[in-house]
């Protein structure tokens, strides 16, 4: 059985017919080809698949898109603004804050909720804040770096 669901995406409105098991990840990589969030762990363990949604960060593996009727979502794809790059994404390479890039795109929004949640006063702050945003190379010092920029 399939139920029908309207949201919105980057902006963007979406109408689909879903599974009602659909995860908001799977929906997103698999139902409108937006592939930029990334599925690591599929358990809510690693941060690579957060998205925004209503402003609020979220681990887009763990929440049924059937929950988000109305919703607005925003997937990496969504932050910058045609070609040119937001403050947050150009600190990123400022600091070098990736190595593989796996987890940039759950490390983007998520730092961009830490900011708007005011957690990025310190980089102790961010550090703590971000914790669940994991990052197979290690690349923790640039990331924080990132943000810290990001948020002034
Ligand atoms: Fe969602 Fe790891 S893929 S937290």
């Amino acid at each position: 059985e399939t139920i029908d669901l309207s949201l919105t995406v980057n902006g963007e409105p979406v109408a689909l017919k879903i599974d009602p098991r659909l995860s908001v990840l799977d929906m997103l990589r698999e139902r409108l080809a937006l592939t930029g969030t990334k599925k690591g762990c599929n358990q809510g363990a690693c941060g690579a698949c957060t998205v925004l949604i209503n402003g609020q960060r979220v681990n887009a593996c763990l929440a049924l898109a059937v929950m988000h009727e109305g919703s607005s979502i925003t997937t990496i794809e969504g932050v910058a603004s045609g070609s040119e790059l937001q403050p947050i994404q150009l600190a990123f390479i400022d600091h070098e804050g990736f190595q593989c890039g796996y987890c940039t795109p759950g490390q983007i929004m998520s730092g961009l909720g830490c900011i708007k949640e005011g957690h990025a006063g310190s980089r102790e702050d961010i550090s703590y804040w971000m914790s669940g945003n994991i990052c197979r190379c290690g690349a923790y010092p640039g990331i924080v770096a990132a943000i810290e920029q990001a948020a002034q």
